[in-house]
């Protein structure tokens, strides 16, 4: 795995290489991972690997500040989306243009926890020569590794659950694809957008107990469900 230090003040702080490899090795075999500050600026970095004119498919649920960026800022640049039920694969297929460069999945999905198969939407993209971006944040890599199940690109918002604590910004992203890979790397440092070290030492402290805390979460939501399940209304 290469990681790329993400530069803030310099290149090489020992933070960002451990932090690095800490998320490379959660995301269990890309080729290259980064941090970004925050998590809007990841999914930015993927989008401008797109071009004006070319189409991005889009989940119909997905996090709004994602919708507003593809639509808003991305769509006066020339992208063109379209929002689909991405559970619905025919849909899908039925969406697809000449054009379609990308599929953006949430799995589960902000707001309706909408689960999608990774491996099923990964063919429909390759069949038709797109990418397929995961947003992993809240299966995060603990429970769900998208680039072992298709996915060309991975990316977290760990200002949530792999932070834990409410008290760090960042976003991850991770790859199997060396084209995108270098594209990326020179992205931090071009655009100093790398992460400080204070919050590089946050997340990984926020790694140490992802875990647990993913086992908690879990066990919790599975009490809820059940109760739920067998409640009279
Ligand atoms: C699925 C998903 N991705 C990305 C984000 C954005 O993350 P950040 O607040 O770190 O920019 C959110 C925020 O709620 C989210 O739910």
């Amino acid at each position: 795995m290469g990681v790329r230090d993400s530069v803030t003040t310099r290149a090489g702080q020992s933070h960002e290489g451990g932090a690095g490899i800490v998320f490379g090795r959660a995301g269990r075999g890309p080729s290259s991972a980064w941090r970004f500050r925050p998590v809007s600026r990841a999914r930015t970095r993927w989008l401008r690997s797109l071009s004006p004119g070319d189409h991005v498919i889009l989940g119909d649920d997905a996090y709004g500040g994602t919708y507003r960026l593809l639509t808003r800022i991305f769509g006066n640049w020339g992208l063109t989306i379209s929002t689909v039920d991405l559970e619905d694969l025919d849909a899908v297929r039925s969406a697809i243009r000449e054009s379609s460069k990308m599929i953006w999945l949430e799995t589960p999905s902000n707001p309706l926890l909408k689960v999608v198969s990774i491996s099923a939407l990964s063919e429909v993209a390759h069949e038709h020569g797109a990418m397929l971006v995961v947003d992993n944040t809240f299966a995060t890599p603990y429970l769900q590794r998208p680039l072992t199940l298709g996915a060309d690109v991975v990316v977290h918002s760990t200002t949530k659950y792999v932070g834990g604590h409410s008290d760090v910004l960042g976003g991850f992203v991770a790859t199997n694809n060396d084209v995108f890979g270098r594209d990326v790397a020179i992205s931090p440092v071009r655009d100093r957008r790398g992460t400080g070290s204070l919050d590089c030492y946050l997340l990984l402290r926020g790694l140490k107990t992802l875990g647990v805390r993913m086992d908690r979460h879990c066990s919790n939501a599975s009490a809820i469900a059940t109760f739920l399940s067998s409640h009279a209304r």
